[in-house]
């Protein structure tokens, strides 16, 4: 598949909002790629596939979970939207992607501790893409060319900050890609 075949493929599989939010996030994926030095091709194709099982409603992810034989947690059982990436990981096995974009789109709902280079470029792309406006999204876009550990903990600590507010609950794996990138990047400096 060309470029223009998968952009047709998307816009085929969501809505014209989520096409554009697609395309959005392909872009800053794209612009992140660059500026740290990984592979703007695969950083586009996560960005730009990474949303194509979010219109599924949430019984047929869960069908889908089990014909992939993806282990539900109690998370996704009563939240199954969350399963969208696992899912669409899965469905694009056969597509001979590299294992990268994979793994991107398969972690970037919750994050996941150990999450590669382009995993952490899409799960931040998808937070700051251009669309996105939030306080603080602006100076996020600039820290994320410069520091992407530093940019993805922040963006985490606002995603978190979303939860709490709303009394929803908190992946785990959301929380320990936060400790991961803490204990590696700011702790070492000591707390103070
Ligand atoms: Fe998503
Ligand atoms: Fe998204």
């Amino acid at each position: 598949m060309d470029n223009i075949q998968v952009l047709e493929f998307v816009r085929s599989r969501v809505t014209q909002a989520r096409f554009e939010h697609s395309k959005r996030v392909a872009d800053m994926a794209v612009r992140l790629a660059k500026a740290h030095g990984f592979s703007e091709e695969n950083a586009y194709l996560a960005g730009i596939l990474h949303d194509i099982c979010r219109e599924y409603p949430g019984e047929k992810l869960l069908e889908l979970a089990e014909q992939y034989q993806i282990t539900v947690d109690e998370y996704e059982r009563v939240w199954p939207i969350g399963l969208h990436g696992k899912v669409a990981a899965e469905e694009l096995r056969t597509w001979g992607l590299d294992e990268e974009v994979l793994e991107a789109i398969r972690y970037h709902v919750s994050g996941y501790p150990g999450m590669g280079s382009l995993a952490r470029i899409l799960y931040l792309a998808d937070k700051i893409e251009e669309g996105r406006s939030y306080p603080g999204v602006e100076e996020l876009r600039l820290l994320a060319l410069k520091d992407l550990d530093g940019a993805l903990s922040d963006a985490i600590d606002h995603s978190l900050l979303y939860l709490i507010r709303r009394k929803l609950p908190i992946h785990p794996n959301t929380l320990a890609c936060r400790n991961e990138l803490l204990l590696k990047n700011v702790l070492p400096k000591g707390i103070k």
